[in-house]
């Protein structure tokens, strides 16, 4: 059945992108849409993005917290999906990242910022703001967006909601002082409301309100009903275990897919899996690196946070760089981990090279060029570049942990056997089990019919949003039957 679907996210790739949420924001609108669903994406106008657009064009106008807010259509950049832009200027016209300042700091203002994000898309969810459309499902996604099915469902009627959890390690948590700042209404405070130990917490507005709830792997579904990773939202979790669900992440096939990828040196598919090797010496030379196919290439592009294993990688940095190997890191983060990495990376400058920043078109060429991609991380929502990777015939070597225990398939005899085997599990978030996973990728790197195996059983499955685009579709008519038993 064909639905009316307000879908509202912090950002959206190629609009503005920080990680995976953007990459998921711009691709899953367009797969409902393949479906028959009726889209329209709502995210705030930072001013990279207006830059982007060109031609301002408002189509409603409201107010909140005293500042007049405009809405302005646009298209996604190469898609048809609607796409409207929350626009104020005390709010999200200022340069830089939108969430942290330029110290590497939270904007101070960001609970007045997305409170402000989340007034406006309840104006367009409850169709009072003269845009004539009427969403049946509100998808809003992590803290950003999270007071909406709460304001929402302070009314007597509206849309069905549904929030999804990108990342329970963000929450926008601020001083209870802030809820009444905002003008929050009050039956929304309380431990059962938006109140989390005598704080605000916005994530709370999406957990306990929204009709349904799901996260971004079925392993990190479960995960966050336990204390590790449930950081004092488990019980709240396991009590609305019913309304929880996990649905994987797909990815956009056209943006990442090594036959018609345009940065790279060489296109390459299963067919010709033999040309992969020229991005690989391209790259290596681009580092600095000896060229040579036989040492075997790992790549990483990652936020460089806690979450990712970056302490594990470090750890086992001396035992590595003794090892016949090189390593390739793109990435910014926190700055303990960029100095640390450059000045393992100045002593071996043969075997480790580190570039600091942002670079979209470099990310493509280290999905392409390398052999295996090391994403080691303490916890891991669903994570995009590990399918990336397999698509690009590149084996990840990832923990067992969320959506990288659902995706990756260690290589054993079994595994071997079945032809299911994809990767290199680490089974623990120390340096001596990555070690000892590395060990193993580099002995079986030395069989290279065994490899090229493991690549095709990598490339082989589907991993666009189709299927869970058609998952997203029954969830959403879940909430839509949960919201009128409701009313
Ligand atoms: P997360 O959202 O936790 O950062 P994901 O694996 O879901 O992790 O998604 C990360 C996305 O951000 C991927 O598309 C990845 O290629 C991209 N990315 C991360 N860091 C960089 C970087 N330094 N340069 C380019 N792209 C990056
Ligand atoms: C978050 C998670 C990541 C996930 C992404 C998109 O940033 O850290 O695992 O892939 O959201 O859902």
């Amino acid at each position: 059945m064909k639905h009316k679907i307000l879908y509202i996210s912090s950002e959206a790739y190629p609009l503005i992108k920080t990680g995976g949420l953007a990459d998921v924001s711009g691709s899953l609108p367009v797969a409902l849409q393949n479906n028959e669903q009726e889209v329209c994406l709502l995210i705030p106008a930072y001013q990279s993005v207006l830059e982007k657009i060109g031609e301002k064009i408002i189509v409603a106008e409201t107010f909140h917290y005293g500042q007049p807010i405009r809405i302005l259509q646009t298209t996604l950049p190469g898609t048809d999906v609607t796409t409207w832009l929350v626009d104020s200027t005390q709010a999200f016209d200022r340069p830089g990242n939108p969430y942290l300042n330029s110290d590497g700091n939270d904007w101070p203002d960001n609970a007045l910022r997305f409170a402000l994000f989340a007034q406006t898309a309840v104006d367009i969810a409850l169709n009072r703001c003269g845009l004539s459309w009427q969403p049946d499902v509100v998808h809003c996604n992590d803290w950003q967006s999270a007071l909406v099915p709460a304001l929402l469902k302070t009314f007597p009627t509206g849309p069905a909601t549904v929030f999804s959890i990108h990342n329970l390690a963000y929450q926008g948590v601020f001083s209870s002082q802030t809820f009444f700042d905002l003008g929050l209404p009050a039956g929304l405070w309380g431990m059962y409301g938006l109140e989390f130990h005598n704080f605000l917490s916005f994530i709370k507005g999406g957990l306990v309100y929204a009709d349904r709830i799901n996260t971004v792997s079925p392993t990190y579904a479960e995960e966050i009903q336990q204390p590790a990773l449930g950081y004092g939202l488990e019980k709240l979790l396991s009590h609305r275990k019913q309304r929880l669900s996990g649905i994987l992440n797909g990815i956009d096939s056209d943006v990442w897919n090594p036959a018609t990828d345009q940065y790279l040196t060489k296109n390459y598919d299963q067919q010709n899996l033999a040309l992969k090797v020229d991005n690989k010496s391209d790259l290596q030379q681009q580092f600095n690196l000896p060229v040579d196919n036989n040492i075997p290439l790992f790549g990483m592009i990652s936020r460089l946070v806690e979450q990712k294993g970056l302490q594990s990688i470090l750890d086992a940095m001396p035992e590595l760089m003794q090892k016949p190997l090189q390593i390739i890191i793109l990435g910014s983060g926190e700055k303990h981990y960029e100095e640390a990495l450059l000045q393992w990376a100045s002593q071996y400058p043969d075997k480790l090279a580190i570039n600091i920043g942002y670079n979209e078109v470099l990310a493509h060429q280290i999905e392409a060029a390398s052999d295996l991609y090391l994403m080691p991380s303490n916890f891991e929502p669903c994570g995009l570049n590990q399918l990336y990777s397999l698509r690009y015939g590149t084996l990840p070597l990832a923990r067992n942990v969320g959506g990288l225990a659902d995706t990756v398939i260690d290589t054993s005899e079994n595994t071997l056997n079945d032809h299911t085997a994809n990767g290199f599990i680490v089974k623990q978030d120390t340096a001596t089990a990555l070690i000892s996973t590395i060990d193993h990728a580099l002995e079986t790197y030395r069989h290279q019919e065994i490899w090229k195996q493991l690549q095709l059983n990598a490339m082989s499955p589907d991993r666009s949003w189709q299927a869970s685009a058609l998952q997203y579709i029954e969830l959403y008519e879940k909430a839509i039957e949960d919201n009128r038993e409701r009313l």
